[in-house]
């Protein structure tokens, strides 16, 4: 989800305001995902890469997981599942426990569901989940004497029901890859657009399918 403080900039606005409306877009790109029956959706909340950044910049995106999981009573009622993934499934988050209590909280209550499966990436990195996964594969493997695969890394992933990633979406004009999914997103094609992710609308989600061809086999998008 690029381009929140590009977005904001643009208009002489704090940064802040840019990821605060993100979260207001990122809520309504789950609830068309949700409409168009797309089973997966993933997004990319906070970075390990993002504690870098100025701690007010920092504590307002964490300040927004209050917003998203505020929205739980009304995925709960659209049957959406939320997930985490990221340092808070291995144990080795640096967020505040108030913010894992929130999570935890939003997981719970919708591990039931059964329509769209909605994660968010929050703490996540991508190479510290294949370091994770890969010492969870090897334990296994010292237990059970079987040879470490394809299959042993993926069980040992953070969430490791994830599919693999039919459709990366990059914002705001961004071709490259970041620390995001690398190993669901193996073989992933990738849409760019130029929209900062504060605009990103229906209209963009439909380009980004469009292209994909068609809709039919597209079962987990992430941006
Ligand atoms: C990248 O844009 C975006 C982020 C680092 C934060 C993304 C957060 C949201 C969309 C809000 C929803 C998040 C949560 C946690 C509910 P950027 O800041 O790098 O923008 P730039 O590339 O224009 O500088």
């Amino acid at each position: 989800m690029d381009g929140n403080g590009r977005w904001a900039q643009g208009r002489g606005l704090a940064r802040t305001e840019g990821h605060r409306i993100g979260e207001e877009r990122l809520a309504d790109v789950v609830r068309i995902a949700d409409e168009l029956g797309i089973g997966w959706f993933t997004a990319y909340g906070f970075s390990t890469e993002n504690w870098t950044r100025p701690k007010l910049e920092v504590d307002f995106i964490l300040s927004l997981h209050k917003n998203i999981f505020g929205r739980t009573d009304e995925m709960h009622r659209n049957n959406v599942r939320i997930r985490c993934t990221g340092r808070p499934v291995s144990g080795t988050s640096r967020l505040p426990r108030r913010i894992l209590k929130e999570m935890d909280k939003a997981v719970a209550r919708t591990r039931e569901n059964t329509g769209l499966n909605f994660t968010l990436a929050f703490d996540y990195g991508s190479r510290e989940e294949l370091i994770h996964a890969a010492r969870g594969a090897v334990a296994a493997s010292r237990l059970s004497g079987s040879p470490i695969s394809v299959e042993a890394i993926g069980d040992h992933l953070y969430v490791p029901e994830i599919p693999p990633v039919d459709l990366l979406v990059r914002t705001s004009g961004e071709h490259r890859l970041s620390n995001f999914l690398l190993w669901q997103t193996a073989g992933a094609p990738l849409y760019v657009t130029s929209t900062n992710w504060p605009d990103f609308d229906r209209h963009e989600l439909d380009a980004a399918l469009t292209w994909w061809r068609s809709t039919a086999g597209i079962r987990h998008v992430a941006v």
